[in-house]
């Protein structure tokens, strides 16, 4: 095998989180020159450094496809030989402690579509950094604990580019010669490279103000394509909210006197919180009625919010080095996700939240590229951004915040803020911040940091009518994960109540601390055996395995007063009945009808709770909870299900459907609550066969006055075979072709839908004039869905993983970065039939086997084949 050799060959360095030493020199200062210009952009760099201890190393400069037209030090121009390339990096021998060095580079924004670095977008240049990108616009020590202070110049065509914008504040400007400009920005807090940032475009700013806490004025702007300034107000009001959310909740103020927010159309990601300069995804920005669903808007605000509340947690206080990346990203995903919380329901808020961490983190946590909160190596940090930083580091803070309570966790976070403040810290030290502040031993707690991988925890409760007593033992254990064999018992909170049947109520909830890996808690003054309520809240991010009969699992769903508990009592009615059938038992589904119909009538629960609660579990979760994911036999007894609650129902999802019409549109938590309902409802009836339902959902998706419910009739509609499926696509297409971020959602749809022909459908949008790798948003919206979709992916042919590989394939010459997440999906093939799994990693191999693959790809596919 040839190609595994070549392979080899290239085996890219494995970094090593025990290997950290600190930097050989600092920079305390830069300041940047930039002639802008698509095609040729030059960029002088004046660097102050200074010798970090007493040693003879050289000064290494990163640099990633920079070659230096000139390089001085102190004033002189050197001389071939008195620098070197080493590899990308340049190297500079330096005699004394202090020394001021310049480069200058050319670049082609217009080239790059890497997306990392300076580039171009819709008419834009703008930049992105983070993790290292920095190194692609100039030679620097790119690492994130080298902090400076910066002094940017920009000088652009005046036409093309009328507004210049950087970190921190704006000092001065002037007109040039040519119909050339210029403008200065001073950012006075040291910052790590990859929090640098600039844009050039011409740009429109919806303006506003925010008084802080303290009394001082800070100009916000939010800066979009004029045509875009009427979808920039649900942003605006996000930000505002998110900047008092963190005085009140945090005691942290803003800093600067300005705060800019750019939306661009090409990203990688979601948005980056570059100081003072947070660039975003157009897609959590721009929002109105007419094209954003309510998961659009909420998606806007929390990222905005993200990205904000990064000003404390990441940019005050930084990562001292990438396996620190959960340090900001963990705590700032906590943070978002309260501040989500409390702009509208807590309940809501964490069904989603778990929803997410299920479907992606669990996932990744059981497969082959698990890996702890804080890893321990990586070749690409790129391929870092995970669920499990970001989602499973948010947990590892709540349970945190669990233990200590809202004053000590306070006391914690105030300690870490003012201990590190200008500090590029680590995961360690917020932990002894918040053992500190807060009050708590947290030894054991670090090891949720250490080991990767979902715990599973046994619950068995054993009633003793004579002694009255229940003894409810618990047992954990972590699966092995790539690298670690064994594991040690974690610490692990539940929040736990029991129930007792004849009254409905339980007699207060009590935290139980799970250290070992078996443990037994005993409670008296039990006559009868009462009902497991247990990890309520999703207090700890485990998979609890409780012997519940369906007739316990109704009473909780029916009278659990933890929200998330009785949902997921609910769940698991249904997936008890769903992973029944795909075994060939037929579980009688009496119950989850009963448990829908109550459910859904109780005039006493939110709306937006009923329908998270009635909602079947996706296919994707039913595969995790069987030891071989069998896609077709899941889809059918899933798709079976749903038929019979909405024939069985059918009155109930029709008076739904009409009283939760609403008379013109609101963003109101009520009104999104009654959207919500309304599209499960119209979902169940379509699903139940009757002749008018399809009618019902082309009137739904052609009288909407809101995207909401268009699109979720579309995609109602999208499942089944009918005209009125052809004729709303080709409408949707028609009234919102020109509109990026709308068009990407009818890709969506239809890459997303439960469709038989799915994958036909999805080569052949793959081929559609609108469709192009070069716009991430637009990959997602189809291969990205398409992948996640299990049905369909899954399909067993094998066209889907060849589709997603050739994607991925063409995809890494352009965009690396965005290929590798494609790459997940594949590496799933432990957990399906052999005939899946060979087609599967067929793919991966001939990935594997391109020459020429990035990094990023490299990495994401070998690991997928272990
Ligand atoms: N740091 C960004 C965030 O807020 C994510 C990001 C990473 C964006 C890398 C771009 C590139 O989560
Ligand atoms: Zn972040």
């Amino acid at each position: 095998m040839a190609d595994i050799q070549s392979t080899n060959a290239a085996a890219p360095a494995i970094i090593h989180r025990q290997d950290y030493s600190p930097p050989d020199w600092f920079v305390p200062e830069i300041s940047l020159d930039f002639t802008l210009d698509p095609a040729s952009t030059q960029v002088r760099a004046t660097l102050s450094v200074t010798r970090n201890g007493a040693h003879e190393r050289p000064l290494i400069l990163d640099g990633d496809g920079l070659s230096p037209m000139e390089v001085q030090v102190d004033g002189r121009l050197l001389q071939g030989g008195e620098w070197m390339m080493k590899g990308d990096a340049l190297v500079i021998p330096l005699p004394g402690d202090a020394h001021q060095i310049e480069t200058l580079v050319e670049l082609a924004p217009e080239n790059n579509s890497k997306l990392m670095g300076l580039y171009a977008s819709g008419g834009l240049l703008c930049t992105q950094c983070e993790a290292e990108g920095f190194r692609r616009i100039t030679f620097f020590p790119d690492r994130p604990d080298i902090l400076s202070r910066y002094s940017v110049c920009m000088e652009a065509d005046q036409t093309r580019y009328p507004i210049l914008l950087s970190n921190g504040d704006p000092v001065e400007q002037g007109s040039l010669p040519n119909g050339r400009h210029w403008a200065r920005w001073n950012d006075p807090f040291p910052k790590p490279c990859y929090l640098f940032a600039l844009v050039a475009g011409d740009l429109s700013c919806k303006a506003d103000s925010f008084v802080t806490m303290s009394g001082r004025t800070v100009r916000l702007g939010i800066w979009v394509k004029e045509g875009d300034l009427p979808r920039t107000d649900h942003a605006m009001q996000a930000l505002k909210n998110s900047m008092a959310w963190d005085e009140r909740v945090y005691g942290r103020e803003y800093d600067l006197d300005v705060f800019n927010i750019v939306a661009v159309a090409d990203f990688n990601f979601g948005a980056m919180e570059n100081k003072g300069l947070n660039i975003f995804n157009s897609r959590y920005i721009l929002a109105d009625p007419e094209t954003a669903t309510d998961i659009d808007y909420d998606g806007v605000e929390a990222v905005v919010a993200h990205e904000y509340f990064h000003n404390w947690s990441g940019n005050r206080v930084t990562c001292r080095d990438w396996f620190q990346l959960s340090l900001k990203e963990g705590f700032t995903v906590f943070r978002d996700q309260n501040f989500s919380a409390d702009m509208g329901s807590h309940a809501v808020k964490r069904i989603e939240d778990v929803r997410v961490l299920r479907a992606a983190q669990f996932q990744e946590d059981s497969g082959p590229l698990a890996h702890p909160v804080r890893p321990e190596s990586y070749i690409e940090i790129s391929n870092f951004y995970t669920a499990t930083i970001y989602n499973k580091g948010a947990e590892l803070i709540r349970m945190i915040a669990l233990m200590l309570g809202p004053d000590r966790f306070r006391a914690g976070s105030d300690l870490y803020f003012d201990r590190h403040d200008g500090q590029a810290a680590t995961c360690e030290d917020f932990v002894k911040a918040m053992e500190e502040g807060g009050g708590i031993d947290l030894r054991q707690f670090r090891r949720w940091y250490e080991q990767a991988g979902t715990p599973h925890v046994r619950a068995t409760l054993r009633h003793d009518p004579a002694a009255q007593t229940v003894e409810l033992l618990l047992e954990q254990s972590i699966p092995p994960t790539p690298g670690q064999p064994d594991k040690q018992p974690m610490a692990i909170p539940l929040r736990t109540a029991l129930f007792d049947r004849a009254v409905g109520r339980h007699r207060g909830e009590t935290l139980l601390m799970l250290t070992q890996a078996q443990q037994s808690f005993t409670f008296s003054g039990f006559a009868d055996a009462p009902i497991l309520s247990i990890n309520r809240g999703f207090s700890a991010p485990v998979i609890v395995e409780a012997d519940r009969s369906q007739t316990e699992l109704a009473f909780l769903s029916a009278h659990d007063d933890d929200p998330f508990a009785r949902y997921e009592a609910m769940q698991q009615l249904m997936v008890n009945v769903l992973v029944g059938r795909v075994a060939g038992q037929n579980i009688d589904e009496g119950a989850v009808v009963a448990a829908i119909r109550d459910t859904a009538t109780d005039p006493k629960l939110d709306p937006a709770f009923i329908a998270e609660a009635i909602r079947l579990p996706s296919e994707a979760y039913l595969g995790d909870q069987m030891a071989q994911v069998d896609p077709d036999a899941i889809h059918a007894a899933r798709d079976a299900l749903q038929q019979r609650i909405g024939q069985q129902l059918e009155p109930l999802w029709r008076d739904i459907h009409a009283n939760m019409k609403a008379n013109g549109f609101s963003l109101s938590p009520a009104a999104k609550g009654a959207r919500k309902l309304r599209n499960i409802a119209l979902l169940y009836l379509v699903a139940s066969g009757t002749d008018d339902g399809p009618t019902m959902a082309f009137s739904q998706f052609d009288e909407a006055d809101n995207m909401t419910e268009r699109q979720s009739a579309l995609a109602t509609l999208a499942n089944n075979i009918s005209n009125e499926r052809e004729a709303a696509l080709d409408i949707f297409y028609n009234r919102y072709r020109s509109d990026a971020l709308t068009l990407d959602k009818w890709f969506q749809t239809q890459a997303f839908a439960s469709h038989p022909d799915t994958v036909d459908l999805v080569e052949e949008l793959a081929r559609h004039p609108d469709f192009t790798l070069s716009n991430p948003n637009r990959v997602r919206s189809l291969f990205g869905a398409f992948a996640g979709n299990q049905w369909a992916f899954h399909h067993k042919s094998g066209k889907g993983y060849r589709m997603v590989a050739d994607c991925i394939i063409a995809l890494d010459k352009i965009n690396p970065q965005t290929a590798a997440r494609l790459a997940p999906p594949l590496g799933r093939w432990r957990r399906f039939d052999e005939g899946r799994a060979v087609l599967m990693r067929a793919e991966l191999q001939r990935i594997l086997a391109e020459p020429g693959l990035s990094k990023d790809v490299a990495e994401q596919v070998g690991k997928s084949l272990n």
